[in-house]
């Protein structure tokens, strides 16, 4: 990665470092309810303050739009936050200004401080170039290690990267290199599996992808659009009838590029959307006018095996049935399944990213077997649409 520096290239012991962290984590009554960016972010920052900096983690949490409020302080992450470094993390009720100075002053060189919501200024996603300058006095050197917020030009993502010596953190390095690998330069063939309720949120994504990729493996409930698309009947499932020019659109242009598109052969259909609900598996334009596709069927998984078996990297977003109820669970954990243990015996380089993907990937056992499963939702989402993150432009040398 010679665009990016990273901590190797900084020189951090007895600097104050600021470093820019997702800590946007789920929370279940007043808990954190999912530590994996937490867990993540740890070795950047464990890293920094055994070299013998003065660690100084920004982030944002929730979308708050009125200032302060204590939902969306960051001292509900504060204690979880401490458990995963392995040291007690200090507190700044500001993330600019007197309170914040304070507060880094009276730490010893090792020692890591939190500071409030950025977001609790207006000034934060404006990208503000004077609050920029307010956070980068802070500090000496920067250190972005939220590729998740990457997307957001603000003023702590972006902003300050432009003001202070930089560098990308080890989570935000590790998604570069992974990413870079999947899609920028990867080993052919290269397959993409896509899967979700829509397409019209993923219009560009599917655009970019299949120019290039071999391979576009389509699931989910957009799968029935595209199916529509082409004349199929998919009865009651769920299917955009009004994108139906956009995915004849996207499938002229993976003729053109020389990718082909799958798409399911058969489907688990069922007449309610809910766990057990009595189904069967029929040929893909055999769905009954008051049926639903649900999950991809075994033809189906049984095809994609084949199919994948070639693939020397694949890319996957978005789950290929609703996973999240039994048993159209099935076709998402088939599949992940599969490229997981192709993964794991060698030969394939798999990535995985945004949205439900890492759920429907924990629920089918695979989230650790793939080679990368990033922890990014939109950013994830927007680089697979080829844009390039302003929060990651910002650090290139
Ligand atoms: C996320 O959770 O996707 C990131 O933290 C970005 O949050 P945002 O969508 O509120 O900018
Ligand atoms: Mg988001």
């Amino acid at each position: 990665m010679t665009d990016f520096n990273t901590i190797d290239d900084l020189e951090v012991s007895g600097k104050t470092v600021l470093v820019r962290a997702d800590l946007n984590v789920p929370m279940q009554d007043g808990k954190v309810s999912d530590t994996t960016r937490i867990d993540r972010l740890a070795p950047t920052l464990k890293e920094l303050s055994s070299k013998g900096a003065k660690v100084v983690v920004l982030s944002h949490f929730g979308r708050p739009k009125n200032g302060p409020d204590a939902k969306n302080s960051l001292r509900n992450v504060l204690d979880a936050l401490s458990t995963a470094v392995g040291q007690k993390v200090a507190f700044a009720e500001d993330c600019v200004g007197d309170k914040a100075k304070e507060a880094i002053a009276k730490v010893h060189d090792g020692a890591i401080v939190l500071l409030e919501n950025t977001r609790f200024h207006a000034e934060e996603e404006k990208n503000d170039p004077a609050f920029a300058k307010q956070m980068a006095e802070l500090g000496d050197l920067y250190v972005n290690d939220a590729f998740s917020a990457a997307h957001r030009a603000h003023a702590s993502t972006e902003g300050v990267a432009r003001l202070l010596p930089s560098a990308a953190g080890r989570l935000m390095e590790a998604e570069l290199k992974a990413l870079t690998l999947a899609l920028e330069k990867p080993e052919r063939p290269v397959a993409a599996v896509v899967g979700g309720a829509k397409i019209s949120t993923k219009l560009e994504l599917l655009g970019n992808m299949v120019r290039k990729v071999d391979l576009l493996v389509l699931g989910g409930g957009m799968a029935n659009t595209f199916l529509f698309a082409q004349g199929t009947d998919v009865g009651a499932s769920l299917c955009e009838k009004d994108m139906a020019d956009q995915a004849r659109a996207i499938m002229a242009t993976a003729k053109e590029a020389n990718c082909e598109i799958l798409l399911p052969k058969d489907f688990v259909v069922a007449k309610e959307f809910k766990a057990g609900a009595a189904n069967r598996v029929v040929a893909f334009d055999a769905i009954g006018s008051d049926e639903m596709a649900l999950d991809i069927g075994p033809a189906t998984v049984e095809f994609l095996g084949v199919k994948l078996q070639g693939a020397k990297t694949i890319v996957w977003n978005g789950p290929l049935g609703a996973f999240e109820i039994q048993p159209f669970d099935a076709g998402t954990n088939a599949v992940a399944g599969l490229v997981a243990a192709r993964t794991e015996s060698g030969g394939l380089l798999s990535v995985a990213g945004g949205g439900d993907t890492v759920a429907a990937l924990a629920h089918a056992g695979a989230e650790d077997k793939f080679t990368y499963v990033s922890a990014a939702g939109g950013a994830f989402l927007e680089w697979l649409e080829g844009k390039e993150l302003p929060g990651v432009a910002a650090l290139k040398k």
